[in-house]
């Protein structure tokens, strides 16, 4: 397909984009986020001084991507502890501001676990915050080492299924630096395969109706300075027909025990197109997106999120406020009725391979998923 599509890459701003961060100030302790809902217009932060802050941030998608919603609920736990509010109630809160990234709920409780376990052992409220904290450090950091070693991993499954090199990938919804502590998921697998230099093309899908593809990835990949290219989510199968996919690598937002992936909605279309082409589906995603507990694909909650976010269009920087009314601009007549459930579930029988930082599974079976899991536990 002709050049003419790909973007130049002259962004030089750093690839580094920190989307979360802890900060004291003398007016105390406050998580910044970088508000997501405005990039890639503007970017603005967002100062959360407690949970119903974050519990807010969370369900306007100003923080969201699932490894990122692990670590910045468990911030939320230490943000209450250390402002004397009561944790339980905020991990309650927080753990529910959306039901389908368990990453969520794990971090949450990580975070928990240590403030409940240092006034077990006799600490008192202060400790008990300082170990909710530091749990939550330690998992942002976990993540960001965790996000190197899935680069490693996805780039060698990928040179092995595409021996040639020169690989053309196409992504989902939006997986690098922006919902991590490192450089992401599946992002940060394209990144790898740029810096080695046998990244031809990075095509990103818009990914509707909240544009998570063209405003973020967009966004992280010009700063990457690799060649990508946007398309609406509805042009893959054509592209896929003019044989112009290598791979398509996605994240996930959970994984169940028998392997089943769920994942921003328009990931199935995407698997089900590559099985018929002949093209490799893999999912990259840490081992706190696997979930033991929920059987399988028919198990997830799937997050419906409001109508308007399809009624309307939602410009970056329009605010997007209120229950019933988005404050974007109508593309359908008032009243319309939506379908937007945020995410859908591949099962495991399309997907090629799931790259976690313990390597990866292929072909994908609970079994094998356990093995991954249990040497995760295991270090
Ligand atoms: O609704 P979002 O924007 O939080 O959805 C995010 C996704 O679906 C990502 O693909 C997923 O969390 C994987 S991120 C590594």
């Amino acid at each position: 397909m002709a050049d003419q599509y790909a973007y130049s890459g002259d962004d030089k701003r750093p690839t580094e984009i920190p989307a979360i961060r802890w900060e004291e100030p003398p007016e105390g302790p406050v998580l910044v986020l970088l508000d997501q809902t405005r990039l890639p217009v503007e970017e603005v932060e967002l100062v959360c001084t407690d949970a119903p802050a974050l519990v807010e941030a969370i369900r306007s998608l100003a923080v969201r991507g699932a490894p990122l919603l692990g670590i910045a609920g468990a911030y939320g736990v230490a943000l209450a502890a250390v402002r004397g509010f009561d944790v339980d109630e905020a991990a309650v809160a927080l753990a529910g501001a959306r039901p389908t990234a368990v990453n969520l709920a794990v971090g949450v409780r990580r975070a928990q676990a240590a403030h409940e376990a240092a006034l077990a052992n006799g600490g008192d409220i202060r400790q008990a915050a300082a170990a909710a904290l530091a749990a939550a450090r330690q998992l942002h950091r976990e993540d960001a080492e965790a996000s190197g070693r899935m680069a490693e991993h996805g780039l060698a499954l990928l040179d092995e299924l595409l021996p040639g090199g020169g690989h053309r990938i196409l992504t989902h919804c939006n997986t690098g630096s922006l919902v991590s502590g490192g450089e992401g998921t599946a992002f940060a697998v394209a990144l790898a395969a740029h810096r080695a230099g046998r990244l031809r093309r990075l095509w990103v899908d818009e990914t509707r109706p909240l544009l998570q593809g063209a405003r973020l990835t967009a966004y992280e990949a010009a700063r990457s300075g690799m060649a990508y290219t946007l398309l609406t989510d509805n042009a893959a199968g054509s592209l896929f027909a003019a044989g112009e996919v290598d791979a398509v690598l996605i994240g996930a937002d959970r994984i169940t025990a028998d392997g089943s992936v769920a994942n921003k909605v328009g990931s199935y279309p995407l698997a089900v197109l590559a099985r018929y082409h002949h093209v490799p589906f893999i999912v990259v995603a840490p081992v706190t997106t696997v979930d033991p507990d929920t059987p399988d694909g028919a198990s997830i909650e799937v997050e419906q999120r409001a109508g308007h976010e399809v009624t309307e269009f939602v410009a970056p920087q329009v605010p997007v406020t209120g229950a019933e009314a988005g404050g974007g601009i109508p593309v359908a007549p008032l009243g319309t009725q939506a379908y937007n459930p945020a995410f859908d579930v591949t099962p495991p029988e399309l997907v090629t391979a799931i790259v976690t930082e313990e390597g990866a599974v292929s072909p994908v079976t609970a079994e094998a998923l356990a093995e991954v899991c249990a040497r995760s536990r295991r270090v």
